[in-house]
């Protein structure tokens, strides 16, 4: 996990907590409708994988659990982890790419209607993601993955050796060795793990994303509006397929890379067809990066543009987080896959307590604030939501009054405790259980393994009916807390 060589360490200062009269006319608390977004309150809890989904992709008990705890803190919105569009087996991640998944993610909806007495609008965050392998065994990896080609035998002056000679010769060659030898690309194959890009075009089925992806996008909307979802988040961040494209890397030269007109266009295409399908008056919006944070990304010029083009097209919102990439990644253990949250764009879109000159807590204010403003002097008022380390009623709401942003989501404060936003408008801040940042639950998903919060997940493990870890070691959901 990456940290700032700074190492200055924060402790989270929620500040002072409004009273119920503050919270009442507070613009936190206040209601926010714009086209079809309609929030009773201007908070807001992302989304967030907690590796609870069947091994094929349905909503389970443990799922219903998850968001029905999320639901009776009654935050404005509530949005369902990234969940994937296509029919294929991608572990227990949510998936939407086929109409059996309808009855479960109804039951979602039902649930969180009722648990948040009707005050939450659910989304759910539609996602693509390219393949990732695991980082093979180097053996294994040299005599069976590695292609021998003439090129790599003339590299190695190797022409007069058959191939298996020439597997036998590279098993003796030092990791450094193998860097200069190899292809870049069989080298990253090898060392991290084999991991496509959207500039793969010589791949048939990359090259025909621009005209896969919207139908597939759209498909997966139409199935959450007939399960009672009341909108999707367009999934256009971190390091998947639609960021990608995105990227200020994306170097596709058949009209969806390069400049940004050319970036943005499958992302618009894709909302385009989405708001086709599921009509005019259904909420769509996307969450996309506002810095990217690798060498060569996109920056927040990128962003401000891009944001700008999305609420030109009319999407409901714009939710802005950053970071987050493959490309700076740590090198995973052999059997691992590459996790695009440990690197130094990783810590920007989680940052921990260990941190810089500039802290943890709203790194992402000024750039939001940026794409905001550029929004709002093109005369338009799509809602911007801002998330990353927000933990406090001053820091939210000062956010919102300097116009940093419409919305206030936040993560990990609400998986420390689901309630903080309702303890705060029911003016009892001094119960709220405060997020540490020091990252243990992200730590769980990087392993994919059950998400929970080391603030809560060993207390009253003894409860009637407490359901437990998979390791029998942690409690899945926080203890209930009594308004
Ligand atoms: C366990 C975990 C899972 C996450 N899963 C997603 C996800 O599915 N989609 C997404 O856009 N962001 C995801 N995030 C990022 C959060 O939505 C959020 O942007 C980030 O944690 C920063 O906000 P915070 O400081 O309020 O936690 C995840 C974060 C955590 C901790
Ligand atoms: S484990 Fe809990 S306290 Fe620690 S960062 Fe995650 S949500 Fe915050």
């Amino acid at each position: 996990m990456y940290r700032p060589p700074q190492r200055i360490k924060y402790k989270p200062d929620p500040g002072r907590s409004p009273t119920v009269f503050e919270a009442k006319i507070s613009r936190l608390f206040s209601p926010i409708s714009y086209a079809n977004l309609q929030l009773a309150q201007r908070t807001w809890v992302p989304a967030m994988v907690p590796w609870r989904a069947s091994e094929d992709g349905f909503v389970t008990d443990d799922i219903l659990d998850w968001y029905e705890r999320m639901a009776r803190g009654k935050p404005g919105a509530l949005v369902v982890e990234a969940t994937g569009i296509r029919d294929i087996p991608s572990g227990p991640l949510l998936r939407i790419g086929d109409d059996r998944y309808i009855p479960g993610l109804k039951e979602l909806a039902e649930l969180v209607r009722d648990a948040s007495e009707g005050q939450t609008r659910l989304f759910i965050q539609l996602i693509d993601f390219l393949t990732i392998r695991r980082r093979p065994d180097r053996a294994k990896f040299i005599n069976r993955f590695l292609k021998v080609t003439r090129k790599l035998e003339k590299h190695l002056k190797c022409e007069h050796l058959s191939e298996d000679e020439i597997r036998k010769k590279l098993q003796t060659f030092s990791d450094d060795e193998l860097q200069t030898v190899l292809p870049p690309r069989e080298y990253e194959s090898l060392s991290r793990g084999y991991r496509e890009r959207v500039t793969d075009t010589h791949l048939p089925h990359i090259r025909d994303l621009p005209r896969v992806l919207p139908g597939l996008f759209a498909a997966a909307a139409k199935r959450a509006q007939h399960a009672g979802i009341d909108g999707v988040e367009l999934h256009y961040a971190h390091a998947y397929t639609m960021a990608s494209f995105l990227s200020a890397r994306n170097r596709r030269d058949d009209g969806y890379g390069g400049s940004r007109e050319h970036r943005v266009r499958l992302p618009l295409e894709v909302y385009r067809q989405v708001r086709e399908v599921v009509g005019e008056d259904y909420v769509v919006g996307c969450r996309y990066l506002s810095d990217e944070c690798i060498e060569s990304g996109s920056g927040v010029n990128d962003a401000a543009y891009f944001g700008l083009e999305f609420a030109r097209a009319g999407m409901d919102f714009v939710s802005v987080s950053r970071g987050g990439k493959f490309e700076d990644a740590a090198q995973p253990k052999p059997g691992w896959a590459a996790y695009p949250y440990t690197g130094q764009s990783g810590y920007e879109c989680m940052p921990s307590w260990v941190s810089d000159e500039r802290g943890p807590f709203g790194r992402n204010f000024q750039s939001v604030a940026a794409i905001r403003k550029s929004i709002r002097d093109a005369g338009l008022k799509t809602p911007v939501i801002v998330a990353g380390g927000i933990h406090g009623f001053v820091q939210a709401e000062t956010a919102l009054q300097t116009g940093v942003a419409d919305i206030i989501a936040a993560a990990r404060q609400s998986l420390a405790d689901p309630d903080w936003f309702l303890k705060l408008r029911l003016g009892r801040g001094d119960e709220i259980n405060v997020c540490e940042y020091t990252n243990s639950c992200e730590g769980l998903d990087q392993k994919h393994k059950q998400v929970t919060c080391k603030l809560w997940d060993r207390t009253l493990l003894d409860e009637p009916g407490v359901k437990l870890s998979r390791d029998g070691r942690r409690r899945l959901v926080a203890p209930a807390w009594k308004p």
